[in-house]
């Protein structure tokens, strides 16, 4: 094996994130080199990864899964299980790279287990900064790790502002599709089907962040993230619809300059930025063509629309403990719509009530955070089983 080659374990390698990242590391063999493979359920999408990537270890965290996986190799490779295996593979003293794009808060032990053994970590999970952004990011400083986000928002930010002087920077502004409800009439809301809230107009992703994007969840949640990836305070944050998703962030300075970062919408490029950083490897992504797409628009969030920019602001500016209480609620409401057991507008309704009832106290380490995660988790179910009316 070539010692030059950097050693990537990929956690969530059979989601969207992980199928993309699969895709610029076969583009670069001789840059790469794939240790560990983590997925959950998807004996067949692992199976086929296996055959592209060839890594030296393969965990699915479901205990059937890995046993099914394991009848499928036979003996030409060993299937491990269970959460502390993948902690195992981010931490491992062979690996460089972790690029961490489980889906949900279950991403967070590996990713920062990842933190702490001073790895490069490509964070595409949310739920890392939304819930524990705070000791992330301590943690990332203490054991000298690097972050580069993998969402297409936060990756352009790091580009507008690297060079710049932070202090003369005015405000950033994240820019949002709008989803595929973004001139639907609200009254009509309450009637979309998951089907309808999944099919994004530029994106390609996960069934959650999907819905997320739908609800313009994704939006607060990735505000959440930028106040801690780039250490921000709340009045410097902002976000504009560009229905387009070609300029994918903007830092505008003191001065009255703007820099927006534009690419065609496809996340193998946040994936190779974060995989290399400024050293620019190609992603495979097409030229972007401004002359045929020919009109960039933007328009303000209309917040009665979209109540989950309007909740976001409290949240910014209250005790990061609401953020762990948002996001689990959030979490658990967007599953229940997917499974036809609430209204897509009840998705807000329910994270609103939990933040309303919610009695929570600070969490400053990632135990309080559970604790407090599981009990948002609890009030959001509860209420979900107590209001069927709320469809
Ligand atoms: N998709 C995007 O364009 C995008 C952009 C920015 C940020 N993100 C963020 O990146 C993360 C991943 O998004 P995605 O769209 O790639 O999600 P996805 O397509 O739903 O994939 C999720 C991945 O997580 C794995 N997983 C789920 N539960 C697990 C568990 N208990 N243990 C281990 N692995 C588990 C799944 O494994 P199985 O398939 O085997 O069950 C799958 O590989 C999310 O936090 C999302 O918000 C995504």
């Amino acid at each position: 094996m070539d010692a030059t080659l950097k050693k990537v374990t990929i956690l969530g390698a059979t989601g969207s994130i992980g199928l993309s990242t699969a895709d610029v590391l076969q583009q670069h063999p001789n840059r790469f080199s794939t240790y560990a493979l983590v997925a959950h359920r998807n004996v067949q999408g692992m199976v086929k990864l296996v055959s592209c990537l060839r890594p030296e270890i393969i965990v699915m965290t479901d205990e059937q899964a890995a046993k099914d996986l394991q009848v499928v190799l036979g003996s030409t490779a060993k299937v491990h299980t269970g959460m502390q295996a993948a902690i195992d593979v981010s931490e491992a003293p062979e690996v460089d790279i972790v690029v961490a794009a489980m889906v949900g808060a279950i991403g967070i032990p590996s990713a920062l287990a990842a933190v702490k053994a001073g790895k490069q970590l490509a964070l595409a999970n949310k739920e890392c900064l939304v819930t524990a952004g705070r000791l992330f990011m301590a943690a990332a400083k203490r054991y000298s790790a690097t972050i580069f986000p993998v969402d297409s928002e936060h990756s352009a930010l790091l580009q507008c502002l690297e060079g710049h002087r932070k202090d003369r920077l005015e405000r950033i502004v994240l820019t949002a599709s709008g989803g595929p409800f973004r001139q639907r009439d609200p009254e009509t809301l309450k009637f979309v089907t998951p089907a309808e809230a999944i099919a994004h107009p530029n994106w390609d992703m996960g069934a959650k962040i999907s819905i997320d994007s739908a609800t313009m969840m994704n939006k607060a949640l990735e505000l959440i993230e930028a106040r801690w990836l780039f250490d921000l305070k709340p009045d410097k944050l902002s976000a504009i619809i560009h229905p387009q998703s070609i300029v994918h962030a903007m830092a505008e300075y003191i001065d009255g300059s703007v820099l927006a970062h534009m690419g065609v919408p496809d996340m193998r490029g946040p994936i190779a930025y974060a995989l290399s950083a400024d050293d620019r490897l190609s992603s495979g992504i097409k030229s972007l063509d401004l002359a045929s797409i020919a009109n960039l628009s933007f328009e303000a969030v209309n917040e009665d629309r979209f109540p989950a920019m309007r909740m976001i602001q409290d949240v910014l500016k209250a005790d990061d403990v609401m953020a762990v209480v948002m996001n689990a609620a959030n979490e658990v409401a967007n599953e229940a719509f997917r499974h036809g057991r609430i209204g897509f507008t009840a998705i807000v309704e329910v994270v609103e009530y939990v933040l309303q009832h919610h009695d929570a106290t600070p969490a400053n380490c990632i135990d309080a955070i559970w604790e407090q995660d599981q009990q948002a988790r609890i009030m959001a179910n509860t209420m979900i089983k107590q209001h069927r009316s709320i469809h």
